[in-house]
């Protein structure tokens, strides 16, 4: 098809309003021995927020940290933390993670029957609330749920692990939900496998807040690292 005058017209409107995303480094991929000098260099690196990986062993096959440790993380950055639940029963543990220093709270979809009562009380502890929902997950579940939500974390890997190959059926994903949200005022954030090459597809869909474990935990410079992924997402 021959390309039509249009399609430079909404080129250059792209180009000239360059795409702001946010980065979240996952705390999973980093050297868990110098955790301080981690979470040092991620934040003088320009990162926005510190994504916060909490695996149960039950909702996913994986066990992380818990209270103790967030405590801790707490005290070393004022960096928001971006706490992900992989756990069943989160309802149980919200004001919990309140009390250990959690600005942002995601839950799954998948472990949490009441999303809206979950949602509300994130909210009222003070915490941004988010909807977290699987890769074989229909957006359906989650659509009544999208106004009590302050962002939606898509992933693009099942999750449980860094590392893992990113599923590009996430963008088509992305991009529904971004139509679904209008003008509304939920932001989407994703995990799983974001690097420079997959960052720029994502971010053109409509996902603004970008996890990432080992795409900049497991490269030497996290300076240029954040910056490439700023760059790739435009
Ligand atoms: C996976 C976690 C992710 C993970 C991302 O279950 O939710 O946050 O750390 O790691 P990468 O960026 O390496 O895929
Ligand atoms: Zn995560």
């Amino acid at each position: 098809m021959t390309p039509s005058p249009y399609d430079d017209y909404a080129r250059a409107l792209m180009s000239s309003t360059p795409r702001k995303i946010q980065v979240a480094p996952s705390l999973l991929a980093a050297d868990w021995a110098h955790l301080a000098q981690e979470i040092k260099k991620v934040e003088e690196a320009g990162a926005d927020l510190l994504h916060l990986d909490i695996m149960d062993g039950h909702f996913v096959p994986n066990i992380t940290f818990g209270f103790p440790v967030i405590e801790s993380i707490r005290k070393l950055t004022k960096l928001p933390l971006d706490a992900h639940l992989m756990i069943e029963n989160a309802d149980r543990y919200v004001d919990e993670f309140r009390r250990a220093g959690c600005d942002w709270l995601s839950v799954h979809i998948e472990a949490c029957p009441h999303i809206n009562r979950t949602l509300n009380r994130i909210r009222e502890l003070g915490m941004k609330p988010g909807i977290a929902i699987n890769p074989g997950t229909s957006l359906a579940l989650l659509e009544a749920a999208l106004p009590d939500a302050d962002h939606v974390l898509i992933m693009s890997v099942n999750p449980g692990f860094g590392g893992q190959k990113f599923i590009p059926s996430a963008v088509e994903k992305v991009r529904k939900l971004k139509s679904i949200i209008g003008n509304g005022k939920t932001r989407i954030q994703i995990d799983g496998g974001i690097k420079k090459d997959t960052v720029g597809e994502v971010a053109a869909a409509g996902a603004e807040i970008m996890v990432v474990g080992t795409g900049i935990f497991g490269l030497p410079d996290y300076r240029a690292a954040i910056h490439d992924l700023r760059e790739a997402a435009k």
